[in-house]
């Protein structure tokens, strides 16, 4: 089983490089149909999900426009609760058709805060793409229309994930290792 150590703890190899392209893929074939006349803006939040919205949004062939957001409630392994918003929306959401890209909802914090504010400016529909959905960490029910994997409730890197910053840059995703 395939290893890597970030700081002072060791990952495995979960879900490799293809069957996330593959499950990206499926996803931006689904919005391609979903979207096809509605012009959709996408709102990536910052930092985790850059390179998920990127694999998307190079695999989205309907008009459509993206824009990014950060927010963030983690510190190394826990989520502390407390969301920070570092960037802020510069789009008009009014009337438009909104698809948040997320890289993992995990107790539903940052969405639970961020969905409605934006609700509140009144798009014409706001539904939510994440790549990872940890159901079993879940505190705030999110609806997620489109999920690249369900998993357990673990610790997860690599593919834009980091733990206190490292291993974003990885092309699979890796677990913490017991
Ligand atoms: P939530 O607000 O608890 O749903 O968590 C959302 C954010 O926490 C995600 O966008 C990630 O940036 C971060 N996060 C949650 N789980 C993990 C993980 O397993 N590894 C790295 N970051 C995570």
């Amino acid at each position: 089983m395939p290893m890597i150590r970030l700081h002072d703890k060791n990952f495995e190899l979960y879900l490799t490089a293809s069957s996330i392209a593959e499950r990206v893929n499926s996803i931006a074939t689904q919005i391609n149909t979903d979207f096809a006349t509605k012009k959709p803006l996408f709102i990536a939040i910052l930092n985790g999900s850059f390179m998920f919205a990127a694999d998307l949004f190079k695999q989205v062939s309907i008009d459509a426009e993206i824009c990014f957001i950060k927010m963030a409630s983690y510190k190394g392994t826990k989520s502390s609760g407390q969301l920070v918003t570092a960037i802020g929306l510069d789009m008009e959401v009014f009337a438009r058709h909104v698809l948040i890209v997320e890289d993992i909802v995990d107790t539903g914090n940052t969405l639970h805060e961020f969905l409605p504010q934006l609700q509140h400016q009144q798009p014409a529909s706001l539904q939510v793409a994440a790549l990872l959905h940890k159901p079993e960490a879940t505190i705030y029910p999110i609806q997620v229309r489109y999920i690249g994997f369900s998993i357990p409730s673990q610790f997860v890197v690599g593919y834009g994930l980091d733990y206190n910053g490292l291993g974003r840059n990885r092309p699979d995703i890796y677990r913490l290792s017991e």
